[in-house]
This record gives C-alpha cells, structure tokens and sequence, in this order.
C-alpha cells in the first residue's frame, strides 16, 4: 500500500462552484472574492478579510501596513517556513529569531521576552548588528495547526509595542482559551492582522492563495490598496455598472489580488472546513492511540487550552532509543509505501541566514535539537482507516526493528 504525504480533498459541490464561476464570465477579482472574503471574516470572527493570491502577501502586506520599513526589526520564530523571515528582508529590516518551545513548536514566549528586552537594553544579540533599528512587530507562528500561547506573546507585544502578525498558515479552524473557564477564541480573532493560506496542502485550499483578517479599518484599507497596486478602487469596481473608469495611484502597490475562479474554490472550501477538520482530528487521535506504545515514536501534544487544526502531524523520533537517524527513519517508511516530510531545517541553519547573519546552531539550542528528530506522518481529511492504520503500523515496526539494544 503507498500513503501520500497528501491527497487534496476537493469534492463534486467544490468542482460545481467552480465551473459556475468559469460559466458566468468573471473570472478574475469580482464578486466570488468579496462573497468569500465576507464569509471568511464572519467564519473567523474578524472584521475585515482580504482575499489574496498567498498567505506570503499577506505577510508582507501586514508588515507594510503596520509600518515597517528598511533596518526595522520584527521577532520571528526560528523554526517556521521561509516565508515567515523573508517578508521581512522584502523591507531590508531585520529578521530576529526566537527559539521555540518545546512542547507546541510556536515561538517561545519566554524566549521572545527575552530577546525583545536585550534589544531594548541594547545588548548583543546572536546575528545581530549593533546599534538596533526600531522593534516593530512580532510574528508568532502556529505550527503544524496549534495555536501559540497567546496570552504570553500579547504580553511581549504590549510591553514592547509591537504589533501581532500572525502566521496562520496552518490553523484553519483552531482555537485558544487563557483558562478551563474563558470562552474560546478563533484564530483570526487575536492578532492585529492574521494571514491565511489556501495553498494545496493546507486546511482549505484554492490551489494558490491566502487571506489576511483584522478588525482594524485602517490596516485594512492600506492592505487591500497595497493588494492591487496601491490603487484607491477595488478594480472589479471599476468594471461594474456601480463602478467608473477612474483610479487613483496613492502608492507603489503589488498585484497580490486573489482571482474569483479560486475564490469560488475558497468559498465552496469554507464551507466544508469543520467537516475537513473533523477528519483530521479522527487521524490525529488514531496516530496518537496507535503510537501510545512505542516509546521511540512522540507524538504532538494538544494543551488543554488549544484545539488543534492537525495540519501537520509531526512526531519527534527518541534518537537514543533508535539505532538509525531520521533520514533512514523516512527512507524506511519510504520503502514500506508512507511519505513523510520534515518542518523544518530551522531558518537560522539555512545557508542565506548563515551568509548574512553569521548565525550557529546553538544560538537557537531547542529548534536546532527538535529538528534531527521531527518526521511529519501523512495526514489530510480523505485518509482511508487502511491508509491510518497503514501508517501507524509501519512507523511502529520500524521503532521496533531499530530499537537500541542494551
Ligand atoms: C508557516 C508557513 N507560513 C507561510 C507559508 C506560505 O504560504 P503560501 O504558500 O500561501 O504563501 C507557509 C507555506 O507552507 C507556511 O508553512
């Protein structure tokens, strides 16, 4: 049996959304997009949302909106996808890494306190140059689908006035509470922007795209007229009944814009996202059920004041239970037909960091020692119960073939 890493779920009701949008003769930004835009707002909670072509211009966009500019600095996680830090340099400011926490993978918010107070002392800090530009934002990260520890990261950005990116890449839907008696609060609903993906893999999909939220109008309306290049009128606007000719350029904007045919995708998607994460959340439990025994093998922890989106179900491996390493780890379930991946080399270890910043692997000591140990299982809402108990048995059997003796 062959396990892919991940097989989209895109149903006949999506397929159908998208032949009516293909059929009706708008094809780019026009009414599919703001329908879903206004969806996603309500199914998240948020005010506004802004439908774009990827979760990486959202980035960017909120890092412009919130006002960062070339030599500012903006905490990162070091253990995230390119896309976090390199926003970031699209400024030429500085991207400052913060270790991760062990149990959940976010950033550290005991780590990010630390360094957002060294910065304000002035004091030197692991690839930084002295003396420092201003600190503006921060940019806590949900891996894998867990919600970082909000409370904390709100206290950082508070006492230090920094504004909160969220990278939402993976967590659609997912939730956080400061305690057993607090309400729930949505991803989407905690940040001063919180940015999206739709790309193939993730928890809906449009094939490419993304979207950012915010309850800020002001952020809102700099976003969508950087989002479509830095034009005062939405364009679909201006070829409607209600819309004119005329625009205005108020700045040197991109072309972020997210077109309709994956609006209709999204929208379809939205619709389905509960019922896509049901499914997850139903691999997720059997991973963690059939793994309990096999000491090699950790599987992710849900904090009792999270709940998970399980886009990514990344175990860490016991290495000195283990007589192989983790690349032979995946070649074996290579060969035994399952997939795997790893999220990911720590950014402060890839060569471009390296180069510029002179970084080492022990100036982020818990992201450099997770990363040898983490291998992604294969997870996604259309796995069959062969597919699941597939996958736990192989990964089982390998830890047990290769447990160190003595
Ligand atoms: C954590 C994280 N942030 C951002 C992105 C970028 O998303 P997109 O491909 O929609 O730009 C990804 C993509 O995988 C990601 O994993």
């Amino acid at each position: 049996m062959n396990v892919p890493f991940f097989r989209p779920s895109v149903a006949k009701a999506d397929i159908a959304e998208v032949v009516a949008c293909m059929e009706s003769g708008w094809l780019t930004t026009g009414p599919r997009t703001k329908a879903f835009e206004e969806a996603f707002a309500n199914f998240v909670g948020a005010k506004h949302a802004i439908a774009l072509n990827s979760c990486t211009a959202a980035l960017h966009l909120a890092l412009e909106a919130v006002g960062v500019r070339r030599g500012d600095l903006v905490l990162v996680p070091a253990l995230t996808f390119a896309a976090t830090a390199e926003v970031v340099r699209y400024f030429d400011a500085v991207p400052v890494f913060v270790d991760a926490d062990p149990v959940t993978l976010c950033m550290d918010p005991a780590a990010a306190a630390e360094t957002a107070a060294k910065i304000r002392r002035g004091e030197q800090l692991p690839g930084m140059t002295l003396p420092y530009g201003p600190m503006k934002a921060i940019i806590p990260m949900h891996y894998g689908g867990q919600m970082v520890d909000v409370d904390a990261i709100t206290a950082v950005a508070k006492e230090h006035g920094l504004a909160i990116i969220d990278d939402a890449a993976h967590t659609l839907p997912a939730h956080y509470r400061s305690s057993a008696s607090a309400p729930w609060r949505a991803v989407g609903s905690t940040a001063d922007v919180t940015c999206f993906s739709f790309y193939a893999n993730k928890c809906i999909t449009t094939g490419e795209g993304g979207m950012a939220v915010t309850d800020r109008d002001d952020l809102a309306e700099r976003m969508r007229i950087m989002s479509l290049h830095g034009m005062s009128k939405d364009a679909w606007k201006r070829f409607t009944a209600r819309g004119s000719w005329y625009y205005e350029i108020v700045a040197p904007g991109f072309k972020y814009n997210m077109t309709d045919v994956a609006a209709s995708l999204g929208l379809s998607q939205l619709g389905r996202a509960d019922e896509l994460l049901a499914a997850r959340v139903s691999v997720a439990e059997r991973f963690i059920a059939g793994l309990r025994d096999v000491p090699e093998v950790e599987t992710p922890v849900e904090l009792p004041n999270r709940k998970h989106s399980w886009h990514l179900f990344a175990v860490q491996l016991r290495l000195d239970l283990l007589d192989i390493d983790r690349s032979q780890f995946i070649e074996e379930m290579k060969a035994r037909g399952v997939a795997a991946s790893v999220h990911w080399l720590p950014l402060h270890k890839q060569p471009y960091y390296v180069q510029t910043y002179g970084y080492v692997p022990s100036d982020f000591p818990v992201a450099a020692a997770v990363w040898p140990r983490l291998v992604s299982l294969p997870i996604f809402p259309s796995m069959t119960d062969e597919e699941v108990e597939h996958v736990v048995r192989v990964v089982g059997d390998i830890a047990r073939q290769h447990r160190k003796l003595g």
